[in-house]
């Protein structure tokens, strides 16, 4: 059980309809995580499928432009489906394969995690249902298309905020109704365990790779990896092979919203407090009570009011650092990558950017790894909004 946790945070507080499946999913990973075949399996799907290894790109103009650091951006934009969340979902999708599964259900905030999942069930054949609040179908349009085109439901969820969290409580209760045919695909390192750990060694093929590619290009480790934190799943894989190489700084990046000071944030480690919730003691924004208070982000994916359980240990160890940026200055990211690099990054993404844009220019002689989990195409309705823009002038 001790491995649950991470220091005091982690563990599985799961209703006791839940513990079977959990207790199930746990058995049917310890077994399959060290098979070979299941590892050539998922080794053969991210190459072949999903396209890793994903580029490490110098990114020379917004280097020489800040003038300060050598930044690199990891590509996850360039993965099969748009972000890094394909890594983890073929691995569990491949999991539930095994375990005799014959549905797929997950949560999604972007819609990159549910687009992920829906791609994964049709490429294995099961069926697929996604649970994501009103408020993000409306601002992520785009992917609930795309997600229908691959053959999945799209459920939109009404109740709370209609987003992310209540997502989440959606989809953990269709699961409870569904446990002997349905796998619970979560999209980020959060949940009771053995998700957070399941997640993390899935997503840990960045840091993986970061390291490998960094040693051949500069023949020395980053001084600094870079990502942005919703639940943590993209940061946790960046930060995951670094841990202990101290000499490197951790630095996770969260949703300010409309500043930190206002009630109007998803920086969960920057203004939230120690809770249980979604299955595990983590931080959480809260409220004067300790309810669960609604948050805010102009990006969908990082609008989640807690954050996986191992970055509340690498926060209270103090291994990796945890800042927030606006909304104002992750869309002027948004805007200044698309211009420097031609690249457009997810909304989410721009929030690790815009700091990074922040601190290159005083970091003369070092090296940043900016990982860039998404791409921006489903964004581009929302920023042109966010400026006023009509996008068909
Ligand atoms: C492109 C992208 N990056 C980051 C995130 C945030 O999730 P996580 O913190 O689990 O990486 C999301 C979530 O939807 C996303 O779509």
């Amino acid at each position: 059980m001790k491995q649950s946790y991470f220091g005091e945070f982690g563990g599985q507080f799961a209703p006791e309809i839940l513990m079977h499946s959990l207790l199930e999913l746990e058995s049917a990973y310890n077994y399959h995580k060290d098979d070979k075949t299941f590892n050539a399996e998922l080794e053969s799907l991210l190459k072949s499928y999903a396209n890793r290894p994903s580029l490490l790109y110098y990114a020379r103009r917004m280097s020489e432009d800040l003038g300060g650091a050598k930044i690199y951006l990891k590509r996850e934009d360039l993965n099969h489906t748009g972000s890094h969340k394909i890594n983890n979902v073929l691995g569990q999708a491949l999991l539930a394969k095994k375990m005799g599964k014959t549905r797929l259900i997950a949560e999604t905030g972007a819609g990159q995690h549910g687009v992920a999942t829906a791609t994964a069930a049709a490429l294995m054949g099961m069926e697929c249902d996604i649970f994501m609040g009103k408020e993000d179908t409306l601002r992520q349009e785009l992917n609930v298309y795309r997600m229908k085109l691959l053959g999945a439901r799209v459920h939109a969820v009404t109740s709370g905020t209609a987003t992310l969290k209540d997502a989440v409580n959606e989809a953990m209760r269709m699961w409870s109704s569904t446990l002997q045919d349905t796998h619970y695909v979560i999209g980020s390192a959060v949940g009771p365990h053995p998700f957070p750990t399941i997640v993390r060694n899935l997503q840990a093929v960045i840091s993986r790779e970061i390291k490998e590619q960094i040693l051949e290009l500069e023949k020395r480790l980053p001084d600094v990896v870079l990502a942005c934190v919703g639940g943590g799943s993209n940061a946790i894989g960046a930060f995951y092979h670094f841990i202990d190489n101290r000499e490197v700084s951790l630095i996770g990046v969260e949703a300010a919203g409309h500043g930190i000071e206002s009630k109007d944030s998803a920086a969960t480690l920057n203004v939230g407090k120690v809770g249980i919730f979604h299955g595990m003691k983590s931080y959480f924004c809260q409220d004067f009570y300790g309810q669960i208070a609604p948050v805010y982000s102009i990006s969908a994916g990082l609008d989640y009011p807690g954050v996986g359980p191992e970055h509340a240990f690498l926060f209270e160890t103090k291994r990796a650092q945890y800042v927030a940026v606006t909304d104002k200055q992750a869309v002027e990211a948004f805007e200044y990558l698309s211009k420097t690099e031609g690249i457009i990054p997810a909304i989410e993404s721009a929030h690790a950017l815009a700091y990074a844009i922040q601190i290159a220019p005083k970091l003369e002689g070092k090296i940043i790894v900016v990982n860039l989990s998404g791409r921006g195409d489903k964004d581009c309705m929302s920023i042109a909004r966010y400026r006023g823009e009509n996008i068909n002038e």
